[in-house]
């Protein structure tokens, strides 16, 4: 019998196995002072481009304030227990009633982080004889959601209509003969590449089967729609959203997520979600910071206003320099480049040593082999300068990519053991 040990001294994982090379660098990197579009790393001010503070609320002053004042006033104990036993206040009443009415939903529920919420909100939903269908390219807390999930899945290919079709008929037949229900996941925005989940269509669906719908919005709230409310809201769907999610760690700029749906949803979920009954409530730091941001989104449109101004001016600013940022309907900006994961560890450093600007860099095997993807979120806190500089930075960089010099670096760096 092995030591079961013996696998993780042999293989580090995909990404592991990089760690000599990539630890503290392109992995684990420490990025320092006020959370903006100018941080520090390893001493230098970068232009940071791989925070979600979309609406640059992390550090505003009175957010600054509002936080202070609530960590003197509760410090970050309180509520101690779970909300059914003894973790349950007014304040968290409140910041749900808030949040439902903001992405117009009758009820909604705290929940304590986004991943641990969505999937213990999968496995709420469902029981062994329904049958979940969701989109092959969902965020790891979907899948892995999906996972506790006892009866049949199936995958559609990435926003694929036509597929999701396919895999619903399927699902049909299992649940016509479990007697089960369907549940169709899908993300409102793609985090990676940025493109919208296809609601619109995917509520077409609803027509001819019979199935509930579960959105993931994440990167949609508070950055899309007329009042940000999110994904549904800007495809004019967002009634037909029968379960809707979002975290506050990317427009609210803070920890704790919510889930709103109709009432008698959310009190069965109340009732049965064991991340929220069996796990501390949300601290009143967090509850009370919450209701100011969300007050902050709700009543001052000029944040949002100012976070697609950027946007639009990077992503024109790419596309004309002839960047190919893929099929991104959100903030989110993906660059695509050619190369190995040696060249964009050199065109990385670069990038960050040379030009001073700090953006996420993600390669095989979250993406095809042989593609480099530079991920850049713009926020309300960038401005005109930033933006230049960097389209001048990048046009410098596919330069040296093209031309080879990154390859000629890069051939010191040891591929690690596959
Ligand atoms: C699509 C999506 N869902 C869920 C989460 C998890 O949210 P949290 O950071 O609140 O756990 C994330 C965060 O990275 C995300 O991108």
């Amino acid at each position: 019998m092995k030591d079961l040990f013996e696998r993780i001294h042999q293989n580090k994982g995909p990404l592991g196995k990089w760690a000599s090379q990539a630890e503290g660098y392109f992995v684990f990197p420490k990025l320092e002072g006020p959370i903006s579009n100018r941080m520090h790393f390893q001493g230098k001010e970068v232009i940071t481009w791989s925070v979600n503070d979309y609406l640059g609320l992390a550090n505003h002053p009175e957010v600054r304030e509002v936080d202070a004042q609530a960590a003197q006033d509760y410090g970050s104990a309180y509520p101690m227990g779970a909300r059914m036993m003894s973790g349950h206040t007014d304040m968290h009443e409140k910041l749900e009633r808030e949040l439902a009415s903001f992405v117009n939903k009758e009820a909604a529920y705290l929940l304590n982080f986004g991943y641990q919420g969505i999937l213990s909100t999968i496995d709420t939903l469902v029981s062994k004889n329904d049958v979940i269908v969701y989109d092959v390219d969902s965020h790891a807390c979907i899948i892995d959601g999906v996972r506790l999930h006892m009866g049949k899945r199936f995958t559609y290919q990435h926003n694929d209509i036509e597929s999701l079709e396919k895999n619903l008929v399927r699902a049909q037949n299992v649940a016509e003969q479990t007697g089960g229900g369907i549940l169709v996941i899908s993300e409102g925005v793609f985090g990676m590449r940025g493109e919208q989940g296809k609601l619109k269509e995917i509520v077409a669906l609803k027509q001819k089967f019979n199935f509930r719908l579960l959105v993931d919005d994440a990167h949609g709230f508070g950055t899309l729609g007329a009042t940000g409310a999110g994904a549904g809201e800007e495809q004019g769907v967002q009634d037909d959203i029968d379960v809707y999610f979002a975290t506050f760690a990317k427009s609210l700029a803070s920890t704790g997520a919510f889930i709103a749906a109709d009432r008698e949803i959310i009190d069965f979920l109340r009732y049965n979600m064991r991340s929220q009954m069996f796990a501390k409530s949300l601290q009143m730091q967090l509850v009370v910071g919450a209701l100011k941001r969300l007050d902050m989104l709700r009543t001052r449109p000029e944040f949002k206003a100012k976070l697609w101004e950027n946007v639009e001016n990077l992503q024109s600013g790419l596309k004309s320099r002839g960047f190919d940022i893929g099929t991104t309907q959100s903030c989110v900006t993906p660059v695509y480049l050619k190369g190995s994961i040696p060249e964009a560890m050199v065109l990385v450093r670069d990038l960050r040593e040379n030009y001073g600007i700090f953006c996420s860099i993600v390669v095989y095997p979250v993406i095809p082999k042989g593609l480099i993807l530079l991920r850049l979120i713009p926020t309300a806190s960038h401005n005109l300068e930033d933006i230049e500089i960097t389209l001048e930075a990048f046009a410098s960089i596919r330069e040296k990519l093209e031309n080879g010099v990154y390859k000629k670096l890069s051939s010191a760096i040891a591929q690690p053991q596959e």
